[in-house]
């Protein structure tokens, strides 16, 4: 099969090295890819939005499977589009991606069908957002913008002060664009986070292996918040209980509801939990595979992925059994210093060999470019060093001394990956 592979960052190359493991991939490509993604896959020139130069492309190379990995062009309807052309696609359609691309739809959504969820209100101005939090006056409070923001646009209020400030730089100052246009203002909630990512067609959902990511800058979970700075799977917080309460509470009924509404998911679905003191709770959906989530599942992946996508795109996954590698993974993230904020590109990385890789572990690439031979930096976070182990241990332990041999100017990882809750 020729398989199109849309996306540039750590997570596509994550899902390129499983699918290279099919034997029914005989020829990969991945649009725009990156330096590192070069190395396995051939690197196609067309922007992730671009979805006429991608159906184009897709034709003349008579692509059978396309795999859209992130929001943005799943949002903006990138499977409906090949779908038209009859190009077969893993992926949500446009109707079922708005889960993730507006949190004022998945919140109402939850409230209608009871899904566990923060309590909370929406608001399309900032006058009566800021009426409600004074008239509230429960601190922290949680201010979201509604649309896709890069997984910035949360803000954790400690006081009335900033809580206001949130609604003001969101919807006056449009911090985040257009996704400010609406708000969420909800509960507070505590407990250990987990992403659960599922696969599903729609009518049946299977459940991957659980992970955690450690979404804050610094250790210690100091800092802003980032695209996530590591992970590890599984994740030690969701017991066989859990799941269970999780799959009767939030995963079925979430296909169901998605199918009531007239707009089935098919695809991989990403619950973002909180297992709070009065049971898991969701935080967020996302409509796709996380990253660096996919960094720490996929490895542990025995399944042909390939087997999966058709599986998923023909609703014939209830047939199909999905198995697990035991053990753990763990993936630290190494990013530019500065990240997410400002930072440099540009910058020679070493410790590599000449494919990006290292003995014993594997490096997903996120941000580089590959000039004249050599991988420079070219985003925040650069690379994913990910190790499978027997146990978490061990797994954390050959992922920390690979990153001990990479080197580039200014770089920065944590140190307390899978050691902080
Ligand atoms: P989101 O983009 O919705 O995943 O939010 C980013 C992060 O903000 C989450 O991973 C949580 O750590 C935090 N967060 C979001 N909503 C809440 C909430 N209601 N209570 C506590 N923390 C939250
Ligand atoms: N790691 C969180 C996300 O992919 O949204």
């Amino acid at each position: 099969m020729n398989i199109l592979m849309i996306g540039s960052g750590g997570r596509e190359h994550a899902l390129i090295k499983k699918l290279l493991e099919s034997p029914k991939c005989t020829k990969l490509y991945c649009a725009p890819g990156n330096g590192g993604i070069s190395k396995d896959a051939e690197i196609v020139n067309i922007s992730v939005m671009d979805k006429e130069k991608m159906v184009e492309f897709a034709k003349e190379n008579a692509i059978d499977l396309v795999f859209v990995a992130p929001d943005d062009p799943l949002a903006d309807g990138m499977v409906d589009a090949f779908e038209e052309a009859g190009i077969r696609a893993f992926g949500p359609n446009k109707k079922a991606a708005v889960i993730e691309a507006s949190k004022v739809f998945s919140k109402d959504l939850m409230k209608k069908y009871n899904i566990p969820t923060a309590s909370y209100e929406t608001f399309d101005n900032s006058k009566d957002a800021v009426e409600f939090i004074e008239k509230n006056n429960t601190y922290p409070i949680v201010v979201k913008a509604d649309g896709l923001a890069l997984g910035k646009g949360v803000i954790i209020a400690k006081d009335f002060e900033e809580a206001r400030e949130a609604v003001t730089s969101i919807m006056e100052d449009k911090k985040f664009g257009e996704s400010g246009n609406h708000i969420v203002v909800e509960e507070f909630l505590t407990g250990p986070e987990v992403s659960v990512l599922a696969f599903t067609d729609g009518k049946c959902v299977k459940p991957m292996v659980s992970s955690k990511d450690h979404k804050r800058a610094y250790d210690n979970d100091e800092g802003l918040n980032t695209g996530g700075m590591g992970t590890v799977s599984p994740n030690p917080y969701y017991t066989e209980k859990i799941a269970k309460v999780c799959m009767d509470t939030i995963f079925a009924p979430t296909i169901n509801a998605m199918n009531k509404e007239g707009r089935p998911f098919k695809g991989c679905l990403y619950f973002g939990l909180m297992i709070t003191p009065s049971g898991p709770k969701v935080i967020e959906y996302n409509a796709r595979f996380g990253d660096p989530e996919a960094q720490v599942v996929l490895p542990r992946l025995d399944t042909d992925l390939v087997d999966i996508c058709e599986a998923v795109i023909d609703e014939k996954l209830s047939d199909l059994e999905i198995k697990w590698k035991d053990g753990a993974a763990a993936c630290v993230v190494i990013a530019s210093g500065g990240y997410p904020v400002a930072y440099e590109k540009g910058k020679e990385i070493s410790g590599l060999d000449e494919n990006g890789q290292l003995d014993g572990v594997i490096v997903y690439h996120a941000g580089t470019k590959l000039e004249n031979g050599k991988f420079l930096t070219n985003g925040g976070r650069v690379l994913g060093v990910t190790s499978v182990a027997e146990n978490l241990d061990k797994a954390l332990e050959k992922a920390y001394n690979a990153v001990s041999k990479i080197k580039f100017d200014d770089m920065h990882f944590r140190t307390d990956i899978g050691r902080t809750k």
